[in-house]
Formats: structure tokens, C-alpha cells, sequence
């Protein structure tokens, strides 16, 4: 196996000759931005995993617990600024014709960072929506208070982001499976891989024909499925990367 030096120049030919590229993101890309991953050193809040809170049933069980672990998640993004692994996939797209971000992450730094029309597969944490009347209004408040916020109309709101057992919201899938479809090169940054359908983008770049790159600080299900799986961190990796 070469070591990262010959496989990063091999990776970067494949981009600097792509027209088309495609990029998606998880947690692993805000983590050098001081945000914890989910599944990273075990990940938990209050002894808590994404999976126990980011569900419709916790959330109807406990509203309260759900949101007092969305503040959190909220105070901690708001001190949080994109960083060289953000704003490297910033100067990519300034020089691809076609070029399509597709991120898992709910932070909002991609859109900070200056990425265009980022495709936000999961949500945006700084949406509330109302549980009744569905209004989704923006808030940017690190700390809401009272909890659970309240719509207008007087009903509960909750995050607007994508639960466990939840669907994906149908156009920002079409465009993002379009893009993994007709892209010549699919770059995978930051993610465990193991939550669908977003992982499913991976396989269906690769069945169309797309080189797929990984760049990840650990080995995950895909390190072994794509053409080049550089191990790093990504704020140091994608500026060299894509420089
Ligand atoms: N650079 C690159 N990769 C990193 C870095 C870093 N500095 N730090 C951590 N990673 C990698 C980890 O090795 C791991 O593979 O980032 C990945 C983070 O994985 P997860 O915590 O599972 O995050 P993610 O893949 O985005 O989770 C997917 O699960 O909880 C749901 O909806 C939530 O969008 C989220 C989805």
C-alpha cells in the first residue's frame, strides 16, 4: 500500500482533471472546528448516543432532554469557526463547473466557510419547526429559553433536522444522489459511513463510474471499497489535497 504521499498525488490528479466532483461531508469535518463527532471517543452527551435522542419517540417521551442536548450541540457550534479542511472545499468549488457539496453535518459551517448551495441531507440545527402548524422559522440563538421553544401559534417546535427513522427531505436526495451519479469524482470526508442513505451515495458514485477518494483520521466500512483512502485529518489533508 503506498504511504499517503503517492496516493494524495494520485488523488489529486483525478480531481484537478474532473470537471465534475462531487463531495460529502460528515462530523469529521467540524471536529478540528472544536465540535464533537457522534461516534468519535464514544461520543456521548449525559451518557447519551445520537441514536437515543435524534429520534421522534425520544423526542415525544422527553422533549425537554432532547432539546437541553440540542442547546448544547447549539452553544458549542456557535463558538465554532469553519476551518482549513471547510474552506479548502470552498477554493474546489470556485474551480469545478460542476461541483456539488452534500454534507450529514446540521452546524451550518459549510455555508460559513462560503460554500455555495450546500445540500444539507440532515437538517439545519439553527431551523426550529412547530410540531403543529408546521412553520419553520430560523434562530440563531445559542441558548433557547425557554425549552421546548414555542411557535407563534402556541405548539411545541422542535429541531429541523432528520431523525432516525426519518425521511430525508425528497429534493435535496434528488439533487444529492443526482450529483454522486454524474460526478467523475466523488470525495468522501469526515464520515463513519454507517448511517443511510447518505452512505449509500458512496456505492452509487462508485456503480456509475466515478473515481471515490476518503479522507478519514481512521479506517471505516469504505476505507477498503474506494480507489484511495487517505488516513489524516481533514484540515491538514484537503489543503494539500486540493491546493
Ligand atoms: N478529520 C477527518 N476525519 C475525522 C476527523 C478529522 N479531524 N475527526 C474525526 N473524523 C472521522 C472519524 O474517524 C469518523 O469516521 O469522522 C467520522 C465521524 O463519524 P460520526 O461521528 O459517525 O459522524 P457522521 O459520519 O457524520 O454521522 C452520520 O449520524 O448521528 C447521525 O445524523 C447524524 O449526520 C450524522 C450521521
Amino acid at each position: 500500500m503506498m504511504e499517503n504521499g503517492g496516493l494524495q498525488q494520485t488523488a489529486a490528479g483525478w480531481i484537478r482533471r474532473a470537471t465534475r466532483v462531487a463531495v460529502l461531508t460528515g462530523a469529521g469535518i467540524s471536529a478540528e472546528s472544536g465540535i464533537p463527532t457522534f461516534r468519535d471517543n464514544n461520543g456521548l452527551w449525559r451518557n447519551f448516543r445520537a441514536e437515543d435522542l435524534a429520534t421522534p419517540q425520544a423526542f415525544a417521551r422527553d422533549p425537554r432532554l432532547v432539546w437541553e442536548w440540542y442547546n448544547w450541540r447549539r452553544s458549542l457550534i456557535a463558538q465554532a469557526e469553519p476551518n482549513a479542511g471547510h474552506q479548502a472545499l470552498v477554493a474546489l468549488e470556485q474551480t469545478k463547473p460542476g461541483f456539488t457539496l452534500i454534507t450529514q453535518n446540521v452546524d451550518g459551517l459549510h455555508a460559513r466557510a462560503g460554500s455555495r448551495d450546500p445540500l444539507l441531507l440532515h437538517g439545519d440545527i439553527w431551523t426550529l419547526r412547530c410540531t403543529r402548524c408546521g412553520v419553520a422559522v430560523e434562530d440563531h440563538r445559542a441558548n433557547l429559553d425557554p425549552l421546548p421553544p414555542v411557535c407563534g401559534c402556541g405548539a411545541m417546535q422542535r429541531p429541523g433536522v432528520v431523525w432516525f427513522g426519518e425521511s430525508l427531505p425528497a429534493e435535496v436526495w434528488r439533487k444529492a444522489e443526482q450529483a454522486a451519479r454524474s460526478a467523475e469524482v466523488l470525495l468522501v470526508v469526515g464520515t463513519s459511513a454507517l448511517v443511510y442513505p447518505a452512505a449509500g451515495l458512496i456505492q452509487v458514485a462508485q456503480q456509475a463510474g466515478a473515481k471515490t477518494i476518503e479522507v478519514n483520521a481512521a479506517e471505516t466500512p469504505v476505507s477498503g471499497q474506494v480507489d484511495c483512502s487517505l488516513r489524516g485529518r481533514s484540515g491538514e489533508i484537503l489543503p494539500r489535497l486540493l491546493e
